[in-house]
């Protein structure tokens, strides 16, 4: 069995805009659907905002330390749209592109390489007064975005994810309600759905044309589908539960469409599509980021056709967010991902875990938790390479803890331990671990 991961990998940590970069009112910064959102009462647990959250916007410097200490060769971070276009479409923030001109030329300079997210959460909200991304002008918005932002940083960053995560922006935040703009309709989240992976699609289609050589990928979230017992009825309620967490997105986008049994149960509620829809939303991209977090157990009590999926944890093996530990899932799910799509190649671009983290006697933090679950997935990342799957990197899901979405302040994910009180960061248990294992390009104790 391979020990050593590819040469060249990509080590490093992700983070988003939203969730880090504070200073949400300055420099000409639009309001996001986030802004609003968390303004709202009862929308974020800990009643927090986007400010100050890390205040990276002025403490990147910080940030690119604490990598330096951990070794780290790969950032994954992203651009805040409404910093770059504060209408949504319309009139560009010089201010904004200097701040990205900043942190990229900060990263090149302490040889990391930049991966940059274009849309991670954060839709200007001028946009969403207009339908968000239920509006098609929204995907010639974004197209506009895209290639102005581009165009300026095509000189320096070479890997591209247009999107993160389109099930949460849609099913989570426009069907459950759970994340901006807190809608609760599916019709809507649906279109969202489709009309997010044709944005992506045309995005791709720009950046291939203002950076060439550019790499271009986006990157989904999977959550794999296991039945809870062996009963034909809980057979069927995994099938779907896969055909619309995982396959209604990975389809589109690897050229498949959309998955047959999914698009009939959704009945009425099916997208409205456009011819040249589908072409456009396979257009080829250079690899996956793949993020990955838990699994689902799908059980249908009423033992009919599967409508009703109930998830079963195993409530033993959770992390502080309640999220089943079962790294078997990171393996099944990247050798599925190979056979079934024939996916050139592989970024892991978020997996990590919650704990709840306090400072020890001594001043350090001890998360020995969340290094076996690292550990766990880095070796089920290396049985995926061994089974002929090249995954060429692995992001760390986060750099430190952050505004962690409705979980304000209260989720902490991070490899370096930040204290809200006073701003500092330093590394955990698990930050210097991560150091260790990506000096050696192996797994260390
Ligand atoms: C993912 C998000 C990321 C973070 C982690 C915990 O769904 O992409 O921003 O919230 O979960």
């Amino acid at each position: 069995m391979t020990t050593q991961f590819p040469k060249g990998f990509a080590w490093g940590t992700a983070t988003a805009s939203f969730q880090i970069e504070g200073a949400t009112k300055q420099d000409g910064r639009g309001e996001s659907i986030w802004d609003r959102f968390a303004a709202t009462p009862g929308k974020i647990i800990t009643g927090e905002t986007g400010d100050p959250a890390c205040e990276s916007y002025h403490r990147y410097p910080q940030d690119i330390a604490l990598m330096r200490e951990m070794n780290l060769n790969a950032y994954r971070f992203s651009i805040a749209w409404p910093r770059i276009v504060p209408d949504g479409d319309g009139t560009i923030n010089e201010k904004g592109l200097a701040y990205y001109d900043r942190l990229v030329d900060s990263l090149l300079e302490a040889k990391m390489t930049p991966f940059a997210t274009l849309y991670h959460w954060d839709l200007p909200q001028k946009l969403q007064d207009k339908g968000g991304w239920a509006n098609r002008a929204s995907i010639d918005a974004f197209v506009r975005y895209v290639d102005t932002i581009t165009s300026r940083l095509g000189d320096r960053v070479n890997h591209w994810m247009t999107l993160n995560e389109p099930w949460c922006v849609s099913i989570l935040s426009n069907l459950l309600g759970e994340h901006a703009p807190g809608l609760h309709d599916q019709k809507i989240a649906l279109q969202v759905a489709h009309n997010i992976l044709v944005a992506h699609g045309a995005a791709v289609r720009a950046i291939r044309k203002s950076s060439p050589d550019a790499e271009v990928g986006i990157v989904l979230n999977f959550e794999p589908a296991y039945p809870a017992t062996d009963t034909e009825a809980d057979r069927i309620a995994t099938r779907l539960a896969h055909a619309k967490y995982n396959e209604w997105f990975a389809g589109p986008v690897m050229g498949r469409g959309y998955p047959q049994d999914a698009w009939k149960d959704y009945g009425k509620d099916v997208p409205e599509m456009l011819p040249g829809d589908l072409e456009t939303m396979a257009a080829s991209i250079d690899f996956l980021g793949v993020n990955f977090y838990s699994r689902m157990v799908c059980h249908d009590p009423s033992g009919g056709m599967g409508t009703k999926i109930l998830n079963q944890r195993n409530e033993n093996n959770v992390s502080a967010r309640g999220w089943e530990i079962y790294p078997q899932a990171l393996y099944d799910l990247l050798t599925w991902l190979h056979k079934e799509y024939n996916i050139p190649k592989f970024y892991v671009s978020e997996n990590g875990m919650a704990c709840n983290d306090k400072i020890a006697a001594d001043g350090q933090v001890h998360d020995p938790e969340r290094i076996q679950y690292v550990k766990q997935h880095l070796e089920m990342v290396l049985r995926a390479i061994d089974a002929g799957v090249n995954v060429q990197g692995y992001m760390c899901w986060s750099l430190m803890d952050n505004f962690e979405w409705a979980f304000g302040t209260s989720s902490r994910f991070g490899l370096a331990y930040l204290d809200f009180q006073n701003q500092k960061r330093f590394l955990k248990d698990s930050g210097k671990w991560f150091g260790r294992v990506a000096q050696a390009n192996t797994l260390v104790d």
